[in-house]
């Protein structure tokens, strides 16, 4: 008996010896980690305007880009839905009187429609220049390249549109092989520089916010060439803003009978968020809320179909909040207050813009106390514009937001008593007149 368990035993010991060499031999033919990632199947060009070319290599991020052609869905104050603003609030038409801003305003939708709503849109007519493809295309970085940003902005809409044939596509974010996220847009480059900041030693997760700078800030025209600048030359916060446009007497239209040279605002998201918000302040980036991880089986990557966060706050919100309902009422309260402050700064400013029409139209008027009435005008727009033209109804900072309306309606009932002052006429301190002989307006076809 004692010999069979020696053995046994023996044979065990053989077999579990043989089990660990063929275990160990496996183990060293592995290859090292960096050969088991995936390479690129496919090589991209540098500024590649083709997104569907850089998706052979990263298909997720791909599909999730094209995905935002179809979202339809609204939300209380923003979400998909083509809305127009002017049929929504009636008040713009009048504050945009004079220009193009008074026939066509709508509500932002997906990257994909990018060129599909600006060839659409009434505000683009023979005389436009190339500008306004400056943030629709993915064609954009290869032609500002070939041709330079001034050249580009000289030609005339019409005169671009056969070269421009894909609409926001990964060589406007993104540096071919690398993938590292770039500033593509020379005019935000320059106005980086103009700060005294270069992007390139920015941490990946300032990029997460830089790389949206690329169109979401606001922009003014300079010169007969309508080249496209970018104002932050004194600073992103909205009164260096004004002091700047101020300094170079820019303006981007008159206003009709009262004679105010106004400025019109164009949604600052990266100006507004980052003046300091709770979350930009917390290192929260524009990705992160609409960029969430997501999966496909093990892979994990970034949501490349952009929308409201609101959407899905569960994805968006949810990774860093716990109780999301909750946060989800805090929006909900944010985003009514800001609505209601905004309406009445609009008020306001039509108060304004009626007794400036009133006094101009007065041969007596003191035409010094007029013109201060305009300017105060002029800064009360270009305030209120900045937080109603940005998006997410004051949510990316609510404190801000409340802040700038605040004084914009300050300043705009300020222009309304310096007119009365210039007409010698205590009748145009009179609230809300304008709705009493006038009808609501409605967008001019
Ligand atoms: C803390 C989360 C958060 C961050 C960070 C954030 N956003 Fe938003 N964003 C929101 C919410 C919430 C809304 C409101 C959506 C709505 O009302 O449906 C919004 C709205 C928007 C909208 C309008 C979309 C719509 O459906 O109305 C745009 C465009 C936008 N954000 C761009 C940006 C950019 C650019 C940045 C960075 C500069 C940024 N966001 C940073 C949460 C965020
Ligand atoms: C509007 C800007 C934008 C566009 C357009 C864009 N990306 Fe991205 N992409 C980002 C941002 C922001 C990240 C997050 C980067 C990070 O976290 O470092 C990202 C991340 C990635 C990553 C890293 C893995 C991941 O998912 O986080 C890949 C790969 C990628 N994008 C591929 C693409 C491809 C392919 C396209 C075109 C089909 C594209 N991207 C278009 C902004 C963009
Ligand atoms: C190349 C220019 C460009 C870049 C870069 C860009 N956007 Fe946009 N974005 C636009 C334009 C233009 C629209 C409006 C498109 C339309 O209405 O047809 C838009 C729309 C949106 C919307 C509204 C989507 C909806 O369905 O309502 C959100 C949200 C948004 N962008 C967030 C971002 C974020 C976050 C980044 C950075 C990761 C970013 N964008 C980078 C130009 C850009
Ligand atoms: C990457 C992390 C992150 C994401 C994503 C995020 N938050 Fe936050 N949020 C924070 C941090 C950090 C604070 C700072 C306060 C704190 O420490 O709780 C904050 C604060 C807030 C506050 C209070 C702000 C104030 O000033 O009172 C609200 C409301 C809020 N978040 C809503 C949202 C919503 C809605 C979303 C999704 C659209 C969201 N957050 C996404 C990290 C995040």
């Amino acid at each position: 008996m004692k010999k069979y368990t020696t053995l046994i035993l023996v044979g065990i010991i053989f077999v579990l010896a043989v089990v660990l060499a063929g275990v160990l031999l496996f183990l060293k033919n592995q290859p090292p980690q960096e050969r088991a990632v995936v390479q690129p199947i496919a090589t991209v060009q540098p500024l590649e305007a083709d997104s569907s070319l850089w998706g052979v290599n990263y298909p997720n991020e791909y599909s999730s880009l094209i995905q935002t052609a179809n979202n339809n869905t609204p939300t209380t104050y923003g979400g998909s839905a083509q809305n127009s603003y002017l049929l929504e609030d009636p008040r713009l038409v009048l504050l945009f009187m004079g220009y193009p801003f008074s026939k066509d305003y709508n509500q932002p939708r997906g990257h994909e429609n990018t060129l599909i709503d600006v060839r659409a849109t009434k505000r683009v007519t023979d005389t436009t220049h190339a500008t306004c493809y400056s943030c629709k295309s993915s064609d954009n970085p290869g032609l500002w390249a070939q041709m330079g940003m001034e050249a580009y902005d000289a030609k005339m809409f019409s005169d671009v549109t056969p070269d421009i044939n894909n609409p926001i596509g990964c060589a406007n974010c993104h540096e071919a092989g690398s993938m590292r996220l770039v500033i593509t847009n020379p005019a935000v480059e320059a106005a980086f520089q103009s700060e005294g900041l270069d992007w390139r030693p920015f941490t990946r997760q300032q990029m997460r916010s830089a790389v949206c700078a690329n169109c979401h800030v606001t922009y003014y025209f300079t010169g007969e060439n309508k080249v496209l600048t970018v104002p932050w030359a004194n600073g992103t916060r909205v009164e260096e803003i004004i002091q700047y446009e101020d300094s170079l007497n820019f303006s981007d239209w008159t206003y009709p009978e009262a004679g105010t040279p106004i400025m019109k605002a164009r949604h600052p998201d990266y100006e507004l968020f980052t003046a300091d918000s709770t979350h930009y302040r917390a290192g929260v980036s524009c990705a992160d809320c609409h960029m969430p991880y997501v999966r496909d089986g093990a892979m994990k990557y970034s949501s490349h179909d952009i929308i409201s966060p609101l959407l899905d706050p569960q994805q968006s919100c949810g990774q860093c909040h716990t109780n999301v309902d909750d946060v989800l009422a805090r929006v909900s309260i944010i985003q009514d207050t800001i609505y209601q402050a905004k309406i009445d700064t609009e008020d306001a400013l039509i108060d304004a813009i009626t007794a400036i029409k009133a006094a101009a139209a007065k041969p007596d008027s003191d035409p010094a106390l007029l013109d201060e009435g305009r300017t105060l005008h002029r800064h009360a727009q270009f305030m209120w514009d900045f937080i109603s033209s940005a998006n997410s109804m004051g949510f990316h900072n609510p404190d801000e937001a409340l802040r700038i309306l605040r004084n914009a309606t300050d300043l705009a009932r300020q222009a309304q008593m310096k007119a009365a002052q210039a007409a010698d006429d205590s009748s145009l301190l009179a609230v809300g007149v304008y709705y009493t002989i006038n009808p609501v307006p409605t967008p001019v076809p």
